[in-house]
């Protein structure tokens, strides 16, 4: 092969990490693609498109017999992808047919044949383009509403939680989804500042509460982070759907099969996990990550949200018959 040629693989990575205005850098991507071990003319999921890097990377490796199936609660986020996903100049023949669904990946058994897919990719929690844009109220770095929904038509916003719950079943969330050793603390601040009008407002009010009488600022995590975070995976229902996303994974992957998820914090790590590991035992999931891959210095250098990713991988394995032959 010419050396100074790149090859099929390299473009794609290439291609996703720019070359059409984004700056999103797709994390873990080279790790992903290997582990997908994509295959011309196959069928492969995007649970979280996001902004279409993993999977414009994926497509450009399909041909025209191959199919992307990509997923999204959230309707920007489908539409920028949709608009990254469209064929390039010059490769409309060579394209792969692309179907995207305004969905939760926690219905993928429902809309996906059962044994149709050649892989499937989940990165999960939000993108850049959410996190950094201050009107959907993710972060609590910029000023903006108490909203923190991913599907934007969907009922249940960060305001209700953090303006209507009551004291113990807001202190339990944010214990549960956050690992927040200051919950009670936090949920009794919260509750006697209400009305709590603002993403500020609420970092303010929990930062107060909860930084430890011996951290200076400025060192360790934000004292909000772990209660934003709480509250978020609350708000869109992370944990049951990665649950239900787990369970429908093993009928939709056929034998042979890829299951690539990517994760940024302990509580979806130990899901993804437990799930490879009962699968391993149960002959479903051959792990090919022992342990879970993460960034390298290179790539969180460029790009800080690489740093608490974790990458896991398996094998669809064939369903061995219970009781053995009759
Ligand atoms: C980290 S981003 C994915 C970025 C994408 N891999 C890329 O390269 O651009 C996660 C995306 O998954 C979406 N998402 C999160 N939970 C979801 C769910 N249960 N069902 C469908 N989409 C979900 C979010 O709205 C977000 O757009």
């Amino acid at each position: 092969m010419d050396p100074d040629k790149e090859s099929e693989g390299e473009s794609a990575l290439r291609g996703a990490h720019g070359g059409r205005g984004f700056s999103h850098a797709p994390v873990l991507l080279k790790e992903a693609i290997d582990f997908l071990a994509v295959k011309r003319g196959g069928t492969y999921i995007d649970a979280t498109l996001g902004l279409g890097g993993h999977s414009s990377a994926i497509a450009s490796l399909l041909g025209p017999e191959g199919r992307l199936i990509g997923f999204d609660k959230d309707t920007r986020a489908l539409e920028m992808a949709g608009q990254r996903l469209a064929a390039p100049e010059g490769r409309q023949q060579d394209w792969p047919e692309i179907v995207l669904h305004h969905a939760s990946y926690a219905e993928l058994a429902e809309r996906v044949a059962p044994g149709s897919a050649d892989g499937v990719l989940a990165d999960l929690g939000v993108s850049s383009m959410q996190f950094e844009d201050a009107g959907r109220g993710f972060s609590f770095q910029a000023d903006g509403p108490l909203d923190m929904r991913m599907n934007p038509h969907a009922e249940l916003s960060a305001d209700q939680v953090v303006n209507q719950f009551d004291e113990s079943n807001l202190a339990d969330l944010i214990y549960e989804f956050g690992e927040e050793r200051r919950s009670r603390r936090i949920a009794r601040a919260i509750v006697r500042a209400r009305p709590i009008k603002s993403t500020a407002h609420l970092a303010q009010v929990v930062s107060a509460a909860a930084r430890p009488m011996n951290q200076p600022r400025g060192k360790g995590i934000h004292p909000a982070t772990l209660t934003f975070q709480a509250i978020r995976i609350y708000v869109n229902r992370e944990l049951e759907d990665l649950r239900a996303l787990l369970a429908s994974a093993p009928q939709v992957v056929k034998p042979g099969g890829r299951l690539v998820i990517i994760s940024f914090h302990s509580l979806e790590d130990r899901m993804v996990k437990d799930a490879l590991r009962d699968g391993a035992r149960d002959g479903v999931w051959e792990p090919l990550t022992k342990k879970p891959v993460i960034a390298s210095e290179d790539e969180i250098a460029e790009n800080p949200r690489a740093r608490s990713a974790k990458l896991r991988a398996a094998v669809r394995m064939e369903l061995r018959r219970r009781g053995g032959k009759r």
